[in-house]
């Protein structure tokens, strides 16, 4: 089957090759073909050897997929040959917390991850497609929009008239945004890009703030709600954002901590956090269970995910140059058909 493997870290090492065909699906298996993967940021960090210089070479990249299944194992009931289906990103993390080992076990390494023809995998590891979605539109769900459902649902709690802000237009902000207007929250999008504005602004966010022109963008947070600050905050900028993000915070609120775009280490001015007794809670994806009380969600709301351009096989490579330059707005998909 086609594949796109790394031997050795560096995006240069990436090979589109053939390899061996999956086994035939045993007990409790699954064999399906991949339509499309999306790619996340950690793809990006997983290649260059930053995410876990430890990993076993060679990776299969991409967490993110959907496609087909073609055969089941003998007990499997869950599916049927011709499902429409998406993997998921710990195939073993079921619900509830999860135990260390189901954490890491996840695809895109240390498992081989989405940039192949076929795949068997637990049936643990899938969740049916919503009808109304395509196949590249699904590939984009299971990293960034679980990710967001698992801080402002699952964790976050989030009520009607909630104050969210989301941090930039990436893939994870975008869903993030989407799931707060379900709720019927009202949304302050920060983007460093003034083209961006208008779309973010048709898709339903209340105010706007150019994180370049308003670097203080925190103070302006306060000002938008009466002083009272944001009872959300997607926090996907790390180290370049988090003390923005607690001038921006309301006491008692929550700061998700999901990304390091702005660097994974600095100062940090804690006593703030103590004194508004702010809720600071590090989020990976989610349980297999969320994503799919997320896809009922977005099924009964109808909730298209942004894709902003689709790649091919051949142009992997470019895909992720793409991703690194920051001009996407969504989401960025491979199609693998
Ligand atoms: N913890 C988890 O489970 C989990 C899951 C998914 C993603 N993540 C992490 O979350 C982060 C976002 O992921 P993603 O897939 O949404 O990324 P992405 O699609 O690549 O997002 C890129 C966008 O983020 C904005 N941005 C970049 N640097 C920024 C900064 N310093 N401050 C504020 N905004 C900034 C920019 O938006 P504008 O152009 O509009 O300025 C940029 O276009 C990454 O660090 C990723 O690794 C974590």
């Amino acid at each position: 089957m086609k594949a796109i493997i790394l031997p050795e870290f560096g995006k240069k090492n990436l090979q589109l090759t053939t390899i061996p065909d999956p086994k035939k699906p045993g007990a409790g298996e699954v064999l399906i073909q991949y339509k499309a993967a999306s790619l996340n940021y950690r793809d990006t960090l997983v290649i260059a050897g930053k995410y876990n210089p430890k990993f076993p070479r060679p990776i299969i990249p991409c967490s993110d997929g959907a496609g087909i299944v073609l055969e089941v194992g003998s007990d499997v009931t869950e599916f049927r040959p011709g499902d429409r289906v998406m993997s998921t990103f710990a195939p073993y993390w079921i619900d509830g917390n999860a135990e260390n080992w189901e954490l890491r076990t996840t695809l895109g390494a240390p498992l081989p991850g989405t940039l192949r023809e076929y795949a068997t995998l637990p049936a643990s590891g899938l969740v049916h497609r919503p009808d109304y979605l395509s196949d590249i539109e699904a590939a984009t769900l299971r990293c960034a929009a679980v990710t967001a459902w698992s801080s402002l649902v699952r964790l976050g709690g989030i009520k009607s008239g909630d104050w969210v802000v989301v941090q930039g237009t990436g893939g994870v902000s975008l869903f993030a945004l989407q799931i707060a207007k379900m709720h019927g929250a009202k949304v302050i999008l920060t983007t460093s890009d003034s083209a961006k504005q208008s779309k973010a602004l048709k898709m339903g966010a209340d105010e706007i703030i150019n994180y370049k022109e308003t670097p203080s963008w925190g103070k302006r947070v306060r000002e938008i709600t009466n002083k009272r600050g944001a009872d959300h905050i997607i926090e996907v900028g790390g180290a370049g954002t988090l003390q923005e993000s607690v001038k921006a915070v309301r006491s008692f609120g929550n700061i998700h901590l999901i990304g390091v775009l702005g660097g994974g280490q600095g100062e940090f001015e804690f006593l703030p956090v103590v004194m508004n007794q702010v809720r600071m809670q590090g989020v990976v994806v989610g349980p297999r269970n969320s994503f799919i009380e997320m896809n009922r969600a977005f099924a009964a709301h109808e909730t298209r995910p942004v894709v902003d351009k689709v790649f091919s096989w051949n142009d992997f490579r470019e895909s992720l140059d793409y991703l690194k330059s920051g001009s996407h707005f969504g989401k960025v998909v491979v199609r693998l058909d």
